[in-house]
């Protein structure tokens, strides 16, 4: 059943269609703007896609961050219709003055002073939000599932699965696909480009041999094996399982006694994961893919997080050989939390580094050492230097948003207290602030989150 909000939010977004459609039809190069992250990469993706089999033409940045400055950069390029997705409803007033069209397919929340609904007299102006039909942007649709509706009319099923690749990467599948996420998954298993399977969820079933496979697992967590390469071994080696063979090429009785196994340290490993059809094995997994988009986003390499997706893959092995570099860093991440923790303040916690590796995986390793109990379960911030600057990203749980937390007004207010800039979604937001204001942000920021705590 489709509610009446979610209808709105599709109308909304067929509107974007149409717009796109008369673009392309004019045989105009479509400008897309998107973020830097999985669900940043297939939005660009699938516009693209669309674009290209519908037979139009585009042209791609992806930026870690929209700054209005970047707007502004725009308005001296001819093109005559932005596409902003998985970013740009934080800009609003700067969008508004573009010399063309816009789309824009967002989920980030709208800040308060802005109005969502924004009007230009001489073009089109669509703005596609689920926060604007109070739909939950943080759990039931993402950028790239917003970009999905916005192409939808053009009947191009098969690109559904990124949608979902997206909003896994943006963590939306914790309790499985909801919302408008689900509508889509139901559509992508109606029309055979994806399957739903009962399986185990383990991180790189189809890419790493097992030991790393089962230690690379966070979520769900495996009590005593996510995180600890050692103990993984000992425990697959206890077993009489191949630990140097993937998840996928182990025998039958192995996979049994590693299910059984597992389930009985979490039941939550086993369950219902999404697959997607006729793609190449290293792809079929939704988690898998993400990470791979991901990795590429964190090394710049755009242009191979495309073509993948246009399904050209001269840059395939490149692509996997930095997925495995970044997900053995992810794992020095959980090691250097095992090691050092976190620093404590009231209401909050906070890592600090100015290590490159560190500063690629600190958000979420961060979320990881909450989730394993390596971390209490207040919200921390990552801070990470950059020259005279710190960008900061904070993290926090279901439980606390439940409780009141609102990590995007936090990062927004706070920051602007002194001169920063931030914002993003209740349970994951950042900002960006001046190194010497670090401690003044760090005691701000925890008097917020106590009065969230106490006011709500
Ligand atoms: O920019 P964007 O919206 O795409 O990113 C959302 C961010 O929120 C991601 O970094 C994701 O990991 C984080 N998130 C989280 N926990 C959730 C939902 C999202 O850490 N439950
Ligand atoms: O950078 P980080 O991954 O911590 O960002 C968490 C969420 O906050 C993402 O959705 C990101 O797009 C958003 N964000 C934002 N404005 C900022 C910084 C982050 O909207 N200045
Ligand atoms: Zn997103």
């Amino acid at each position: 059943m489709i509610q009446k909000k979610q209808l709105s939010l599709l109308n909304r977004a067929d509107e974007a269609c149409d717009l796109l459609r008369s673009h392309i039809n004019d045989q105009h190069v479509v400008r897309i703007i998107s973020h830097n992250d999985a669900d940043g990469l297939t939005s660009a993706g699938i516009f693209a896609n669309a674009i290209s089999k519908a037979g139009g033409r585009f042209h791609v940045t992806i930026l870690p961050r929209l700054r209005d400055s970047n707007v502004k950069e725009l308005n001296k390029s001819r093109y005559k219709l932005f596409v902003f997705s998985d970013m740009g409803s934080g800009n609003l007033e700067s969008i508004s003055k573009l010399k063309g069209d816009v789309i824009i397919a967002d989920h980030h929340q709208v800040p308060g002073d802005s109005d969502p609904e924004i009007q230009s007299d001489n073009k089109e102006i669509i703005h596609v939000n689920p926060h604007i039909y109070d739909i939950d942007g943080t759990k039931d649709v993402s950028g790239s599932g917003l970009s999905y509706l916005s192409v939808h009319e053009l009947g191009y099923y098969e690109l559904a699965p990124l949608a979902l690749v997206g909003a896994y990467g943006d963590m939306q599948f914790k309790n499985g696909p909801t919302g408008i996420n689900k509508l889509i998954l139901d559509e992508a298993t109606e029309h055979n480009v994806m399957r739903i399977e009962e399986d185990l969820k383990l991180a790189y079933a189809n890419t790493q041999p097992l030991k790393k496979s089962i230690t690379y697992t966070y979520t769900p967590p495996i009590s005593g094996l996510s995180g600890n390469s050692l103990e993984t071994e000992e425990f697959l080696d206890e077993n009489g399982i191949n630990k140097n063979e993937t998840l996928d090429r182990i025998t039958t009785d192995e996979y049994e006694t590693l299910k059984d196994k597992l389930v009985e340290i979490n039941p939550d490993i086993y369950g219902e994961v999404y697959k997607i059809n006729n793609i190449r094995s290293e792809l079929t997994n939704i988690e898998e893919y993400s990470n791979l988009l991901n990795s590429c986003g964190k090394n710049k390499e755009y242009t191979a997080a495309l073509s993948i997706q246009l399904g050209r893959y001269e840059q395939f092995d490149y692509a996997q050989n930095l997925l495995a570099k970044y997900a053995s860093t992810m794992q020095d991440g959980v090691e250097w939390i095992k090691r050092e923790g976190s620093i404590q303040e009231q209401n909050i916690q906070y890592i600090y580094t100015e290590d490159k590796q560190q500063k690629q995986v600190a958000a979420a390793v961060s979320s990881i050492g909450i989730e394993l109990g390596l971390l209490p379960d207040k919200p921390i911030l990552s801070l990470m230097r950059m020259d005279n600057l710190i960008k900061v990203s904070s993290r926090t749980t279901d439980e606390m948003v439940e409780r009141g937390v609102n990590l995007d007004v936090i990062m927004n207010q706070a920051s602007a207290n002194f001169n920063g800039s931030g914002g993003g979604h209740n349970i994951a937001a950042g900002a960006t602030i001046p190194y010497n204001q670090m401690d003044n942000f760090i005691h701000l920021v925890d008097e917020m989150v106590d009065y969230q705590l106490n006011h709500n």
